[in-house]
């Protein structure tokens, strides 16, 4: 099984701590995502700084687009981003429009979706989705189970690249062993850890150990 991917989410409120993040750990994971969070604070200068700090690794903008799928993933593109992400109640519509303008664009699943809209995502050309715990939910007492881990199985089966995030940390990223996860992201297992790099080469070092690769 081929070793899932490591994706850093810079969740930051403001531009200085993300690219004091991103300096310290970006050579050392495979993506990099400026998250939510910093994309509504300072998405446009977030992106064009990340690119220029890292020429040639894949950045994602987490801007779960609702609407105006087309200008949003221009100005993303035109910033320096390869992907970027919609949520999944978007239109197909909203969807392909973004997919146009950006590499490849990433279905965020929250909340009420079904397999019958997955199979219309897959038809609109889009085989990447993002599976999410929220982090509310996460507050509020929710937690990774079966019920996800069936959702994300059956997602791969069906033929998406899955991501997994939400509350990941060393110790849960074994429940998901079996599964062929395209990408783990992570934010705050890696960014508000004590020693940043560290955490990173452990999410890198226990990836590899669950997914049986050194690479
Ligand atoms: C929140 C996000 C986060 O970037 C993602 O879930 C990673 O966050 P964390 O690992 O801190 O839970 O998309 O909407």
């Amino acid at each position: 099984m081929k070793k899932p991917n490591l994706q850093v989410a810079l969740d930051h409120s403001d531009l200085p701590s993300a690219l004091k993040a991103v300096i310290e750990i970006g050579n050392n994971v495979d993506i990099i995502e400026v998250g939510t969070i910093l994309c509504l604070q300072a998405g446009k200068a977030a992106i064009e700084y990340t690119r220029k700090l890292y020429p040639e690794k894949t950045i994602v903008a987490d801007t779960k687009c609702a609407d105006a799928g087309g200008t949003v993933a221009q100005n993303c593109a035109s910033a320096g981003a390869d992907w970027m992400t919609v949520i999944c109640c978007a239109t197909i519509p909203t969807m392909k429009a973004a997919a146009k303008e950006v590499k490849e664009v990433q279905v965020e699943l929250y909340g009420d979706w079904t397999y019958e809209q997955a199979e219309g995502w897959l038809e609109a050309g889009i085989t990447q989705v993002i599976y999410h715990q929220s982090r509310d939910a996460l507050f509020a007492g929710a937690a990774w189970d079966d019920t996800d881990l069936q959702k994300v199985r059956i997602l791969i089966e069906m033929g998406f690249r899955v991501s997994v995030t939400g509350g990941l940390t060393i110790e849960n990223l074994q429940l998901f062993s079996g599964l062929a996860v395209y990408t783990f992201i992570i934010g705050r297992g890696i960014t508000a850890a004590a020693e940043p790099n560290s955490a990173v080469q452990l999410f890198q070092a226990e990836i590899c150990r669950i997914w049986g690769q050194t690479k």
